[in-house]
């Protein structure tokens, strides 16, 4: 017996990197998961990887930013597996670049899908929410349900050259502790989790080697200096970035029963104090 066995998980962004980790431990725990991602071959890889573990997956491709994708988003969870227990906001990418030079588009389109996302979602997941939460009350069982935010210690302490991102990470923090007030009644525990550096392709390559990724037929630098990254390790009390399984594993103990009376907390995944 699974901790989370027949949960429903959305997992936005779960194509790669943070994303994909986390919805292969909730799998691995039971969940049934909703993969999403802009890019269709890693969303299929991610369905695919669990399949082999003997679970289930559906995947609802698209950009989060999508002013339609929410509707579409919770139906392709009703279509496949009647119900929602989990929805982990994590599909984000960062577009930096500091104050005098950051366009409206950059800024615009970082507030989008860190913060409007999210808040669409959750907007078109409120009336399978409520009507679970009152069917579980008319049977007199309490069940709870999750929400997890992804946030960043760049919205925690600041990080230059992030005013968008940064910004958009706090917004992030703001909502999670609105909707942890508004949703309590319907059982859900809404938290966020703040990640330090954590080795993923956001992070790993090289930024002044002019490392790249495509995000909606957009080529956005990405990377860390090297310098910057040693640097970090060697300051950081734990000594090293940490893996995308790590920063799974927080993700899931906020799914689990465990984290029942736990809402509307921060919860830092940074290798030290914040
Ligand atoms: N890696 C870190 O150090 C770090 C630190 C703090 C917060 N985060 C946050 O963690 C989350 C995951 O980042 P990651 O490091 O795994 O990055 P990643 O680039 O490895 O993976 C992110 C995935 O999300 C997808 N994605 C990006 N924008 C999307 C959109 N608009 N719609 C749908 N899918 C989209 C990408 O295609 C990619 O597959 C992000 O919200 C990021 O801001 C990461």
């Amino acid at each position: 017996m699974n901790n989370l066995d027949g949960k429903v998980a959305l997992v936005s962004g779960s194509g790669r990197g943070i994303g994909q980790a986390i919805a292969l431990k909730l799998a691995s725990h039971g969940a049934r998961i909703v993969i999403n991602d802009l890019d269709r071959e890693p969303a299929e890889e991610t369905a695919e990887l669990i399949r082999q573990m003997g679970g289930e997956a559906a995947v609802c491709h698209g950009n989060v930013s999508a002013p339609d994708f929410a509707e579409r988003y919770i139906k392709t969870a009703m279509d496949h597996f009647k119900g929602i227990d989990i929805i982990v906001n994590n599909a984000g990418y960062t577009w930096d670049d500091v104050v005098q030079k950051m366009s409206d588009e950059q800024w615009y389109a970082i507030l989008d899908c860190h913060m409007t996302a999210p808040f669409r979602i959750l907007r078109a997941a409120y009336p399978i929410i409520k009507a679970q939460a009152l069917a579980d009350a008319e049977a007199q069982r309490e069940v709870f349900r999750k929400v997890v935010n992804i946030s960043s210690v760049s919205a925690l302490n600041g990080n230059a050259g992030q005013m968008n991102y940064s910004g958009a990470k706090a917004g992030v923090i703001g909502m999670t502790r609105a909707l942890a007030r508004e949703w309590g009644r319907f059982k859900v525990n809404v938290n966020a989790v703040a990640f330090g550096f954590i080795e993923t392709r956001m992070t790993r390559a090289d930024a002044h080697a002019g490392a790249t990724v495509s995000i909606d037929g957009r080529d956005i630098r990405v990377g860390i200096n090297p310098e910057v990254a040693k640097s970090f390790a060697q300051r950081n009390p734990l000594g090293r970035p940490g893996t995308t399984d790590e920063a799974a594993g927080a993700v899931y103990l906020l799914c689990t029963p465990e984290s029942n009376y736990i809402t509307g907390q921060i919860i830092a995944v940074a290798g030290s104090p914040q």
